[in-house]
């Protein structure tokens, strides 16, 4: 396949630039909402773990790849996870297919020798720098994460990212092991009706957002 623009000759794109169709950016963004209202429909475990074969493509720093997991399930974990948000978003947890608890993991550094083989040494060189794996796997997993809310909605699914808990007690919940610093939680699921009651607030645009010099 060539890298020239031929591949884009012939398709009806409603924008010069997008390389990818209507339907799909649509699907990806336009008409994807947030979703706080499910159906019963199952997500399985290979769902989701094909979503996350899809994003882990996704670009980070040094190739990090610092977001972690954790598939909340079973109504045990979810009554655990449940307590620990805010009282609004309690019961979309329990009442959700899925939900994941997106985290950091601040021991990415151990993974560079295969993850980023140029640069291998610089495991031993952050290895005491707990700060800066702190904020340097925060920030790389939260690009992580937006990859993986579309990735949801490359799939057919629907998110419902929350904010808000109390992410100390989810992570000494959670994460006593592993050490992985939690960051917000994505409820996953297809959406019931319109998912959501609220209309769709508008967006800043480029011209809101941006300056050029
Ligand atoms: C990281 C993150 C945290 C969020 N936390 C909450 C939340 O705690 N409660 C809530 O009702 N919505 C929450 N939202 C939903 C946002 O308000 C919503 O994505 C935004 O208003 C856009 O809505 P739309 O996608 O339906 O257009 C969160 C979204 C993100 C990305």
């Amino acid at each position: 396949m060539t890298t020239d623009v031929t591949v884009l000759d012939g398709l009806d794109f409603p924008l010069p630039g997008l390389a990818v169709s209507d339907d799909v950016a649509d699907l990806l963004f336009r008409e994807a909402r947030t979703v706080g209202a499910f159906t019963q429909d199952d997500v399985t475990d290979e769902q989701i773990a094909a979503v996350y074969d899809l994003v882990r493509w996704g670009p980070t720093a040094m190739n990090t790849i610092p977001l972690r997991l954790l598939v909340v399930r079973t109504p045990e974990a979810r009554a655990r996870l449940a307590a620990l948000m805010p009282e609004g978003n309690r019961e979309r947890v329990l009442a959700a297919p899925v939900t994941l608890v997106l985290a950091a993991d601040p021991g990415f550094h151990k993974h560079l020798p295969v993850l980023a083989p140029h640069m291998a040494s610089y495991a031993d060189v952050l290895e005491p720098q707990a700060d800066t794996r702190d904020q340097m796997a925060r920030t790389n997993a939260l690009i992580q994460a937006g990859y993986l809310i579309v990735g949801l909605r490359a799939a057919g699914l629907d998110a419902g990212p929350m904010a808000g808990g109390d992410t100390q007690g989810i992570d000494a919940e959670f994460f006593a092991e592993t050490g992985w610093k939690s960051l917000f939680v994505v409820n996953v699921g297809r959406r019931e009706g319109a998912g959501t009651h609220r209309p769709r607030a508008e967006r800043l645009t480029f011209a809101d957002t941006s300056l050029t010099v």
